[in-house]
């Protein structure tokens, strides 16, 4: 039994996520955590909101509230939805935490004493009417190369070249829009991640092996073009401060880290969270700190974060010169499109987190957002494919299969499990079947192969309407009582372990399928091979209930609606 420590890439506090943000990080995290933990492993499965940075400050200003009021409020929100999806998290904490605080300056500390932070002076654009340095893409102005009178101080959108905000012509400020910019200049913290290339590269030498594709090549592409060194501090109000102990001149400017200093760090910071919590029974650096290979640690992620957390985050633990536990395995996801097209958080494009609770439970999400998860290439959202999907697989496939079992022994034989009949040919081959399909679901679940688990799953759940068609009880009971006894104990049987293997897929409705049988002792939190062979777990006389529609037809009428709100097609090119 391992222990597994398991993050999700921390989601921005501004905005609710879309469902985008959703299947390249949490929620397949919490499928995977939810699998281990019935597999009886220890899991500790942490996120939190990545609260700094100048997006925050915005989004406060915009609401005339304090960017602490705003993030708290922020991260309430999204907690919520999150508990509305059922992630399972052992903590779910914020980056602005006292706990993050505390060991970023740590790190930061470490790394300057160890020679790989140096102070250097840099001119910046400073607008006073805002009285704050603005960040590059803070400022805006006339593109030199295409005359786009919109390009932002990092690049052009028109025309994609990279900018100096000083090549700008015409700059003014993004926030108030005043033209009254001065450059002046100012000092920072600078990580000299050129020092650490050689480190990082035999650590990603020894690793990469283990990593999806996605992963390695990302790290790899990275590493060639060499680790340049990065200011990591910015004139922000809101943000870890830099230590005064250590840099009294540049703390007294109030000058902070950058977000994606503290951002990872927070992963350990949650941990911390977490642990004060309960420091009787919880202890944050059992996972963290000179674990070794006791842990397991896998980090989920879309592809845009792979470059800070299989190259710059192992670089700064790296450089602490302390046992921090870096990542083992980095799960990295392509993207979802909505109809080909970007979700876009900026432009209101595709749906919505919240949103999507309105209109149906999770676990209709959940499913479909794994069985078609954006693993080995993007992968389009639509409509029609989600109605489809819901109807073939979660009403027809398994729902349908769940209903007309009960109800009909239900309505033949009353409240109980029905006795009768010995278990023959087709029973045998059912149950090698369904241990075969199981292996090949924990096998996949294992491989953190998402598509093929729910692949797997989907095919289980098959298997039961191929027998019953096969033995079509509806027919047999008419000269074989007992027989059909036996086809509808088989049955409910499967219902049963669908309702085990499930869970981590769809939790509420594995719960419903469960509590359907009053199984005394029923406590076990995986299926074993023998088990699943048998299908005996289930023995007649338990009594049961046929729980109410397990998942609901959707109708044209259904998918032109959602269609309607939400848009029917991307507006990207
Ligand atoms: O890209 C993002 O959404 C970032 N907020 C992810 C941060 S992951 C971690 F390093 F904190
Ligand atoms: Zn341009």
């Amino acid at each position: 039994m391992a222990r597994h420590l398991i993050t999700s890439a921390l989601p921005y506090i501004n905005g609710i996520k879309h469902l985008g943000n959703m299947v390249g990080s949490m929620l397949p995290a919490d499928v995977y955590s939810r699998y281990l933990r019935q597999r009886g492993h220890d899991v500790l499965y942490i996120c939190a909101t990545d609260e700094h940075g100048t997006p925050a400050e915005l989004a406060a200003k915009e609401q005339g509230i304090p960017v602490d009021a705003f993030c708290a409020q922020a991260h309430d929100a999204q907690k919520a939805v999150y508990d509305g999806f059922a992630l399972a998290f052992d903590y779910f904490g914020r980056s602005s935490s006292p706990e993050n605080r505390e060991i970023t300056q740590h790190f930061a500390r470490r790394l300057n004493e160890n020679g790989f932070i140096e102070e250097r002076a840099i001119r910046q654009v400073y607008s006073p009417v805002d009285g704050r340095f603005l960040p590059d893409r803070y400022v805006e102005g006339t593109c030199p190369h295409c005359g786009y009178d919109k390009a932002r101080g990092d690049q052009c959108e028109n025309c994609t070249r990279v900018l100096d905000p000083t090549d700008l012509i015409n700059p003014r400020s993004a926030i108030s829009g005043s033209t009254d910019l001065e450059i002046r200049e100012t000092k920072h913290l600078f990580l000299l991640q050129s020092k650490l290339q050689n480190e990082v590269e035999a650590w990603v030498s020894r690793h990469e092996a283990d990593w999806p594709q996605l992963a390695s090549s990302i790290a790899r592409k990275w590493l060639t073009e060499g680790l340049h060194d990065r200011a990591i501090t910015r004139d922000l109000d809101w943000g870890v401060p830099v230590p005064a102990d250590t840099w009294p001149e540049l703390a007294a400017e109030g000058k902070v880290f950058y977000v994606w200093f503290d951002a990872p760090i927070e992963y350990i910071g949650a941990t911390k969270e977490w642990s004060d919590q309960d420091p009787e029974n919880r202890d944050w650096k059992s996972w963290w700190y000179d674990v070794d290979d006791s842990v397991r640690y896998t980090e989920f992620m879309a592809k845009d974060n792979v470059p800070f957390h299989t190259v710059m985050f192992p670089a700064t633990e790296l450089g602490v010169r302390e046992p921090w536990k870096k990542v083992d395995f980095v799960k990295a996801f392509n993207w979802l499109t909505y109809y080909g097209g970007k979700f876009s958080t900026s432009q209101k494009r595709g749906v919505f987190t919240d949103q999507a609770l309105d209109i149906l439970p999770a676990d209709y999400w959940r499913y479909f957002l794994i069985a078609n998860a954006p693993e080995s290439d993007d992968s389009s959202f639509t409509w029609e494919h989600f109605t489809a999907t819901v109807n073939k697989d979660l009403a027809d496939t398994l729902g349908n299969f769940v209903n007309r079992v009960l109800s009909f022994s239900k309505k033949r034989f009353g409240d109980d499990v029905p006795a009768g009949g010995e278990p023959g040919a087709a029973e045998a081959r059912l149950g090698e079947q369904i241990a075969e399909l199981l292996a090949e679901y924990e096998a996949q679940m294992e491989a953190l192969q998402f598509r093929k688990a729910a692949a797997a799953l989907r095919a289980l759940w098959s298997a039961g309407n191929s027998y019953l068609e096969e033995k079509a009880p509806w027919l047999e009971i008419k000269t074989n009582k007992d027989g059909a006894a036996l086809t509808l104990r088989t049955a409910m049987n499967l219902i049963h372990l669908y309702s085990v293997v499930s869970e981590p897929f769809i939790p509420a409705t594995a719960k419903t399928m469960r509590e359907a049988f009053a199984l005394a002792g029923d406590t076990a939190a995986w299926v074993t091979a023998d088990e699943a062979r048998s299908l005996v777990s289930v023995p007649a006389g338990t009594p049961f209930t046929v729980p109410p529609v397990l998942f609901a037809k959707l109708t044209d009428e259904d998918l032109e609606t959602y269609k309607e709100r939400f848009g029917g097609e991307s507006s990207a090119a």
